[in-house]
């Protein structure tokens, strides 16, 4: 057991296991994110420039800091997040939303009936404009029907960066060739999908750990490579929640490192589930 005092990671900032201790339960309370005492060095490298930047000379006086403004909690909450993504990355789920779940769901929105798919942890918004393009594939009028696709995110900036729509040419490499075509606008070293896709995905900022603004249900629920983060009793409540978000027979995609633990779901393929109960 390390000594409260004693310094966590030697550098040029004061940071010791109290300072750590705080910062982690903070972050665990906020935004459900574990932080085990082998993440110490993670924390100060993506911290002390901030301390620097706030003109501090120690994590103490950081930790005073977080405690008194929200604001700076926000800040903490999006340089401890991991955002790393990528368009069709676990590109088994897109081809089982297609094959598997988007003919019924085409069926009820030509019919006049509402479906809504909901990526809840979209980074940067590579997640949802996969599941946008793989919907347009299958229903290109899908805009002029009662179709959305919710994207949020515990970070605003990530919902801001997807709500912009602009990425980097070089990773529309990840994008299937036969899906770019119309969707995509050139603006050189940078592409934007066409108003099209971005009519069909709505960005906002949700924290899975709070209230859930959203009104209505949904028929799809993608919330991977998240849930990695959190222990196992927040990560039980949010399937229960999620359970209760989306009808029988409704699909759940999670993280290729994730497993559900509810008997809500059964597995129909790859880390892709249905409620059943
Ligand atoms: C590794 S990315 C996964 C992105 C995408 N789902 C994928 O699989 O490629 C994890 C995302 O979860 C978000 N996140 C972390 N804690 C969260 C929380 N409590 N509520 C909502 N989003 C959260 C992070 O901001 C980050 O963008």
């Amino acid at each position: 057991m390390t000594a409260r005092g004693e310094l966590a990671v030697a550098g040029e900032f004061p940071f010791t296991w109290a300072d750590f201790r705080t910062l982690a339960a903070l972050v665990q309370d906020e935004a459900g994110i574990v932080l085990p005492d082998s993440k110490a060095n993670l924390v100060y490298s993506r911290l002390s420039k901030r301390v620097r930047e706030k003109g501090l000379s120690r994590f103490s006086d950081y930790c005073g800091l977080v405690a008194e403004s929200s604001e700076e909690r926000q800040v903490l909450i999006a340089a401890m997040t991991t955002n790393v993504t990528r368009f069709f990355r676990e590109a088994h789920h897109f081809d089982h939303l297609a094959q598997a779940v988007l003919p019924k769901l085409i069926e009820t929105a030509r019919k006049g009936g509402r479906v809504r798919i909901w990526s809840s942890a979209c980074s940067s918004g590579e997640e949802p404009y996969s599941i946008a393009l793989t919907l347009l594939n299958a229903m290109p009028d899908a805009a002029s029907h009662d179709v959305l696709v919710l994207a949020s995110d515990i970070d605003p900036n990530m919902a801001a960066a997807g709500k912009a729509a602009l990425y980097p040419a070089a990773r529309l490499a990840d994008i299937p060739r036969h899906l770019q075509g119309r969707n995509i606008e050139d603006h050189g070293a940078q592409f934007r999908f066409s108003e099209t896709v971005r009519t069909l995905v709505r960005f906002r900022q949700v924290n899975l750990l709070k209230d859930w603004p959203m009104r209505g249900g949904f028929d799809v629920i993608f919330c991977r490579n998240v849930m990695i983060y959190f222990d196992p009793a927040t990560q039980d409540a949010i399937w229960g929640r999620f359970a209760g978000l989306l009808p029988i027979g409704g699909h759940l995609y999670i993280g290729h490192s994730e497993r559900i633990s509810s008997s809500q779901f059964s597995l129909v393929a790859q880390t892709a589930y249905r409620r059943t109960t």
